[in-house]
């Protein structure tokens, strides 16, 4: 083409394709170009504001590591993290929701049952639910990868002061599908604010609170692995998480008990709970992969 215009810019770009590319690639390729060209001109953009783009990404590259991923939470601050999981979630299953950028893989097997919050201060959170099939059939063997911040709103790989695996913990589910466990209650937290993702917070007026929640990975022989989270009910920002992950089947009533009402066995802290705590029920339902 020697004559580029507004108008067969974006064709342009697709006919330059080679015959041999793969179909997945193109189709991707040819619509990621049509939104970032109408982008261009329905904003006009500048040549002063594309170079602050260039930027700021280049800036997000510089401040990620193997630790922290601004490009993750770019992607959730944006919406888009939540439009993939929403695209992809089955509307049989629970409602997938967005796996954040702290995630530890390995984390260490416990018992049904285990306490994740030993040695810290917090209300304590009985959490216990069925995993099963959309039939409601108990899907034993299931593994369910749990992380959560620390009452501090840190999660382990934010904070010197925590072991790594600290609220890490993988259980598996029962011969009735179910599991259990406990441990102190999330606190709702802010994102990273110090790197070119919290400008763009700033610039839109936008606070950068996450409401309480645990985090999910569940996965099961035959079944479709979930990313999902729970929040409380009574959080202040329930109604405005700014990476959009609350869903209505996700949020649960956190129901405060008496300590005498605590399982007598079957967890760690039976008999050790002496003040009142919170019953926190989530069942999860996986579809079948396919
Ligand atoms: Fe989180």
């Amino acid at each position: 083409m020697r004559n580029v215009t507004t108008d067969n810019i974006t064709e342009t770009f697709v006919s330059y394709f080679g015959e041999d590319t793969d179909p997945r690639i193109l189709e991707i390729m040819r619509s990621l170009a049509k939104h970032l060209h109408e982008f261009a001109k329905e904003t006009e953009l500048t040549h002063e504001e594309w170079n602050k783009g260039l930027e700021f990404l280049r800036w997000a590259g510089r401040i990620t590591d193997d630790k922290r991923d601004e490009f993750v939470l770019l992607s959730d601050v944006l919406g888009l993290s939540s439009l993939v999981d929403m695209v992809h979630s089955s509307p049989e299953a629970t409602s997938s929701s967005v796996l954040g950028p702290f995630h530890i893989s390995n984390a260490p097997p416990r018992d049904k049952g285990a306490d994740l919050g030993a040695g810290y201060e917090g209300e304590i959170i009985l959490v216990e639910g069925v995993i099963k099939d959309t039939q409601g059939q108990p899907i034993a063997g299931a593994t369910i990868d749990i992380w959560q911040t620390a009452p501090n709103g840190l999660y382990s790989s934010q904070d010197p002061d925590q072991d790594i695996y600290s609220f890490h913990a993988l259980f598996t589910s029962d011969e009735n599908g179910r599991y259990g466990f406990t441990t102190v209650r999330p606190v709702s937290y802010t994102v990273p604010t110090d790197g070119p993702v919290g400008d763009i917070l700033k610039a839109t007026g936008r606070h950068p609170w996450r409401p309480s929640h645990l985090h999910y990975i569940v996965k099961a022989d035959g079944y479709r692995d979930l990313v999902t989270e729970v929040f409380p009910d009574d959080d202040p920002y329930l109604d405005q998480d700014t990476v959009f992950g609350v869903r209505s089947d996700l949020v649960m009533t956190y129901i405060k008990q008496s300590a005498e009402s605590f399982p007598d066995t079957g967890y760690e802290l039976s008999g050790k709970v002496n003040e009142p705590y919170s019953k926190v029920d989530f069942d999860i339902v996986l579809v079948k992969a396919h």
